[in-house]
């Protein structure tokens, strides 16, 4: 079975009723091998995608972000919406919002962030790191199913995965950054060196350390989580549901309208 549509996501985002004719696919890659779950939604092929592996045993250092997002294009995948468990930086980003970020600043340390190691070299465009298309119809469907959400707001990445010092902490304030988290690089650089459309929906768990009086715990973080999952699922599957699969963005573009590729791609 083929998808158009994914949906890349931690701790319980997906629940199998939710798709028809749900189907776990273990996908070979030229990096690893990846698992998704595919079905349909509305008659619409879609596929989930959980980063951390099944049993969220995956540290964000070590998710194969390059087997994940060759085995979405393999299935047929065009568009990704993406979640993720995030700090907040500023105040207004208050935990249990959700924030549709708009561009990132990379703190990550030993992450590949590229598919074209040999024989030619890309470099890839930036200003507009998350579909514009997207991440439009996110804020859209959010506002429409009156879930409180940010338009914008730049996703400081970290390696991970350990939480920050307060001097990063304060560090990436003043750089600006809306959130902090641990995986959307290279997530996003792959998905457009693969010409998909790719937006992310940062989930925020609580204030990062030193913001507010008290310790961050990983349960603290979890239990956010969850409360929020809910949320996430309705807001992607009412996306996914008002996205056409013409893409009137230049996605499809993003490595091709640049430069001559003469890598092999999953077509
Ligand atoms: N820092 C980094 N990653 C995170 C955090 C945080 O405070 N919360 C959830 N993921």
């Amino acid at each position: 079975m083929q998808a158009e549509f994914a949906i890349i996501g931690g701790t319980g985002v997906y629940h199998p009723d939710l798709l028809d004719g749900a189907e776990v696919r273990i996908l070979e890659t030229p990096y690893g091998q990846a698992k998704a779950t595919v079905g349909t939604y509305k008659g619409r092929g879609v596929a989930f995608m959980p980063r951390h592996g099944a049993a969220h045993s995956i540290p964000p250092h070590r998710v194969n972000y390059r087997a994940n997002l060759w085995a979405l294009k393999a299935l047929g995948v065009h568009q990704v919406l993406a979640t993720a468990a995030v700090g907040s930086l500023q105040l207004q980003y208050a935990p249990g919002s959700l924030v549709v970020v708009d561009d990132f600043l990379d703190f990550t340390k030993q992450r590949t962030q590229t598919f074209f190691e040999e024989n030619h070299v890309v470099h890839v465009d930036m200003s507009d790191p998350y579909c514009h298309r997207l991440r439009r119809h996110l804020v859209a469907s959010a506002r429409q199913l009156e879930i409180p959400v940010h338009d914008g707001g730049t996703y400081v990445c970290t390696e991970g995965p350990r939480f920050e010092t307060r001097a990063e902490i304060r560090l990436y304030q003043s750089l600006g950054g809306a959130v902090v988290g641990m995986t959307t690089v290279p997530e996003v650089v792959l998905a457009k060196e693969l010409e998909l459309c790719y937006a992310t929906v940062a989930m925020v768990t609580n204030y990062g350390t030193g913001i507010s009086a008290n310790p961050l715990t990983v349960d603290e973080v979890v239990q956010e989580m969850k409360r929020n999952a809910d949320n996430i699922r309705r807001l992607f599957f009412h996306t996914i549901d008002s996205l056409s699969v013409d893409r009137d963005c230049n996605c499809g573009a993003a490595v091709s309208g640049q430069a001559p590729l003469t890598g092999d791609q999953p077509k």
